[in-house]
């Protein structure tokens, strides 16, 4: 079968080749897939590229040997092991697994829901860690509450496309920032109230704005700047950190918020979405009930898997990129 696979470090263009690799063979616990659809994250890039030396020993990635990136997938079952009950064969499932980009995958059935019916594979492979993300963020670390004011920095990329919706799901009032092109993609999935931050710079409009949550998936703003627009109980969840700004900016936040927590009353939070088969059948439903419906910006064959990567490192893609197979 054919993979996308890497075996040195360095851009997606460059290492990412398309090469012949063995069917995977399920075990008595794995059911076997055969992709349909994979999205790409920004973290593929981010462990391609290897990152500096000591975040490569901090993720404890080593050298790079032979490597397979991907991890949402939305697939057909193909086969399961003799100890699964959940899955048979054609069903259509979607979830998290290494090695997505690829034409088959072996995994525990813990990692994959039922995809609905309403919702295409290219959609499903959106899903996973996106949403985990937008969901466990705003749910988990936020609190959300229906009646809260909540800004989405970052709202037209596939963190924020999730998050302005699984926020409007929770019933609260979401203010979106994106560029000029964007703005009416993210009024069409339901934000409120929109800011284009090529116009204007949300932490210097409305001063004394309060806002109970601020959703932030670029990081481009001082976290003091930040705090002057959440209220006295207000959260800031820190989801990430876009272009050059790296692993010493991330850092340098981690260390001002941990300080700050002794001191003063809003939380600035980072946190790290977890694989959650409960949270995967609750965005399944959100999604069969049409309260969220994945936005797809481009969609690329297991041959342009590099052209994909390199595209989503951009950092403007418009909610997600996917490979689709035959
Ligand atoms: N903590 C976790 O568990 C977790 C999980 C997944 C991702 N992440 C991180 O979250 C971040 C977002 O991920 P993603 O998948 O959403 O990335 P993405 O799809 O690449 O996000 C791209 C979006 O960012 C927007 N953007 C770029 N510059 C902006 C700016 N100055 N102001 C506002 N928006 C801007 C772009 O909108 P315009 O084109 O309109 O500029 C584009 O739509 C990444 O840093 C990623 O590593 C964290």
């Amino acid at each position: 079968m054919q993979a996308a696979v890497y075996t040195q470090y360095g851009p997606p263009d460059v290492v990412v080749q398309i090469a012949n690799v063995e069917k995977p063979v399920p075990k008595d616990d794995d059911v076997l897939i055969k992709v349909r659809a994979a999205s790409v994250n920004p973290l593929d890039s981010h462990l391609m590229k290897g990152g500096p030396y000591v975040v490569r020993l901090l993720l404890r990635l080593g050298k790079a040997k032979i490597k397979r990136p991907g991890v949402d997938v939305a697939g057909q079952v193909e086969a399961v092991g003799k100890n699964l009950t959940q899955f048979k064969p054609g069903d259509a499932v979607f979830g998290l697994c290494k090695g997505a980009f690829a034409e088959y995958l072996c995994a525990p059935e813990s990692a994959f829901v039922i995809k609905p019916g309403n919702i295409t594979f290219e959609q499903a492979a959106s899903v996973p860690v996106a949403a985990l993300t937008a969901l466990q963020g705003l749910r988990d670390k936020g609190h959300i509450q229906a009646g809260q004011k909540v800004l989405i920095n970052g709202a037209a990329g596939g963190v924020g496309t999730f998050a302005v919706q699984i926020a409007k799901s929770f019933g609260a009032h979401v203010t979106a920032v994106c560029s000029t092109r964007n703005v009416d993609m993210v009024r069409s999935i339901g934000a409120d109230h929109v800011i284009d931050y090529t116009q204007e710079d949300f932490t210097k409009i409305n001063p004394g704005q309060c806002y109970d949550i601020i959703f932030d998936n670029v990081g481009n703003h001082s976290l003091s700047a930040c705090r002057r627009l959440l209220n006295p109980k207000g959260i800031n969840l820190m989801v990430g950190i876009l272009g050059g700004r790296g692993i010493l900016s991330l850092l340098t936040r981690l260390v001002t918020a941990l300080i700050w927590s002794w001191f003063i009353s809003q939380k600035f939070v980072f946190f790290i979405a977890k694989l959650n088969k409960q949270d995967l059948t609750l965005l399944s439903e959100l999604m069969a009930t049409g309260k969220v419906t994945p936005v797809i910006d481009r969609c690329y064959s297991l041959n342009q898997a590099p052209e994909a990567i390199r595209y989503l490192s951009e950092h403007h893609a418009r909610g997600k990129v996917v490979i689709t197979l035959p």
